[in-house]
């Protein structure tokens, strides 16, 4: 009670795209009288009855939804199976003075008293604890956990609790972060950790070759978790390893670039090169936890740096914020709980995770014409001004160039042409863009005539 989760609530469902169910108002509308009334006329116990046979409804209804469940209601222990049967629990966090600030004068029921409302606050909790399955305290807090994605500073230390379950972990650590954090990681996961496998730095352990060595290797059963310690490269090529070894095995992210904490460490895809393109082999494989310590991202040299903060102008340009001027904490905080949201609610990529591509059309293009020398970052830099050009947001493309500052490349122009054409996402030989709107509301499969598509790309060639 006054931890706010009326307010959340809503925005939760907004930001999932599901229905939002308030018990009360079910219990309301289906007793045709206010909470109060019923508290008045009938006593607490009918309420509770009524409260458990709402919550139990709406937790067994076939649309998943965001509930908000009141302070009372998990003292029906139907309404606690119902939970543990069917849902994910999030605890609002709040401390005991702003849910009295909060709720002091409102009229509820057991909000008359400040020293009773905080004796029932103490009582309430430790069972509130216990049917937790996460909490948080803001609407990007509770799609992070939701998401399976716990970002804290300093977190690579508690990494034996982090990794959910207790069965064995073996980490696969990309060998020169395994240098630099290695030992850290192994202390921290202490007795669960039953081997430690390395792969080459960065993209190159993305081939069928090191995933095949993995799967021989790996000893684990369907018990135990595979841990990837490294960039979006090892993260790649962790998930999926994890998702084909005993045809699907547990694994845990824990991403040490930028690009890995805001973007790849995120939403379950996972991927392998093969000499005709890259990501051309992968699968679905949701981790079941992202362990996110940006400590980890102070040993990161300046051009991942770049790399990463050019996915960090991306998403903010989805999201309709300016990210790029957070610190990198909050930078990675937001953009991270952006992406958990939109594959939240297109696990698949079957329809508006497509957004995620904002500039990458382009920036692929270019970067296959260069013959991969391009670095990414440099490459989706462009890709975004030709997208903010073509979407007419001159605002952004200032934007973008006093950010990134982007150099036109020099690629040659019909490779890249031709490269943009073999697109996964065109369909019939014509491109398919993601464009914006507007700041924070993309329009994706965008048909342009292709001479403007083309006349975008070449002016990001020198
Ligand atoms: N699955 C997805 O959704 C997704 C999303 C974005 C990118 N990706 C993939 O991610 C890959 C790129 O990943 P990346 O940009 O994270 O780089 P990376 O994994 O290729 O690593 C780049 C370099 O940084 C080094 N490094 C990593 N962490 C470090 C640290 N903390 N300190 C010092 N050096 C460190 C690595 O050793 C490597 O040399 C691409 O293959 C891309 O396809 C996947
Ligand atoms: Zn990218």
């Amino acid at each position: 009670m006054g931890a706010g989760k009326s307010t959340l609530g809503p925005e939760l469902a907004a930001r999932l795209d599901r229905p939002f169910v308030s018990v009360d108002g079910v219990v309301e509308e289906r007793a045709g009288a206010t909470v109060e009334q019923i508290f008045a006329t009938r006593g607490e116990g009918s309420f509770r009855e009524l409260e458990e046979r709402a919550a139990v409804d709406a937790v067994g209804s076939r649309i998943p939804a965001v509930i908000e469940l009141g302070g009372g209601a998990l003292g029906s222990a139907a309404t606690r199976n119902a939970l543990a049967e069917g849902a994910f629990t999030l605890l609002v966090e709040v401390t005991p003075e702003e849910a009295w600030e909060r709720v002091s004068g409102s009229g509820r029921p057991l909000a008359r008293d400040e020293a009773k409302f905080r004796a029932l606050f103490e009582q309430r909790q430790p069972l509130y604890d216990r049917t937790a399955d996460g909490r948080a305290a803001d609407a990007d807090g509770a799609v992070l956990v939701a998401a399976g994605v716990h970002v804290e500073a300093g977190a690579l230390e508690r990494l034996r609790t982090l990794v959910p379950g207790d069965g064995p972990v073996e980490l696969v650590a990309d060998t020169h972060v395994a240098f630099l954090h290695g030992d850290r990681a192994r202390a921290a996961l202490g007795d669960r950790l039953s081997a430690v496998h390395e792969v080459p730095s960065g993209e190159p352990a993305k081939s069928l070759v090191h995933a095949e060595s993995l799967w021989s290797a790996l000893r684990l059963d369907r018990e135990g978790t595979l841990v990837a310690l490294g960039g979006g490269s090892t993260v790649d090529l962790v998930g999926f390893v994890a998702a084909t070894y005993l045809r699907g095995v547990a694994w845990a992210p824990v991403p040490t670039t930028l690009v890995g904490q805001v973007d790849a460490g995120i939403g379950g895809k996972t991927g392998i090169d093969l000499p005709e393109a890259k990501n051309l082999v992968g699968t679905f494989h949701w981790p079941s936890e992202t362990v996110i310590d940006t400590t980890l991202l102070q040993t990161l040299p300046e051009e991942e740096w770049a790399n990463g903060l050019a996915e960090v102008v991306k998403t903010g340009l989805l999201a309709g914020a300016p990210l790029w001027e957070l610190s990198t904490a909050e930078q990675v905080r937001r953009c991270a709980a952006f992406k958990a949201a939109v594959c939240l609610r297109d696990p698949r990529d079957r329809g508006e995770r497509a957004q995620l591509n904002l500039g990458h059309t382009f920036a692929h293009a270019l970067e296959a014409a260069s013959g991969y020398a391009l670095p990414h970052g440099r490459a989706l830099g462009l890709g975004l001004l030709a997208a903010l050009r073509l979407s007419g947001l001159d605002e952004q493309v200032r934007m973008v160039e006093a950010v990134l500052r982007p150099q036109p490349v020099h690629v040659d122009q019909d490779a890249a042409w031709e490269a943009l054409l073999r697109d996964k996402k065109a369909k019939d030989g014509k491109p398919r863009l993601v464009l914006l709107d507007a700041l924070g509301s993309a329009r994706i499969g965008v048909e342009l005539e292709p001479e403007a598509v083309r006349a975008a790309l070449e002016a990001l060639i020198e």
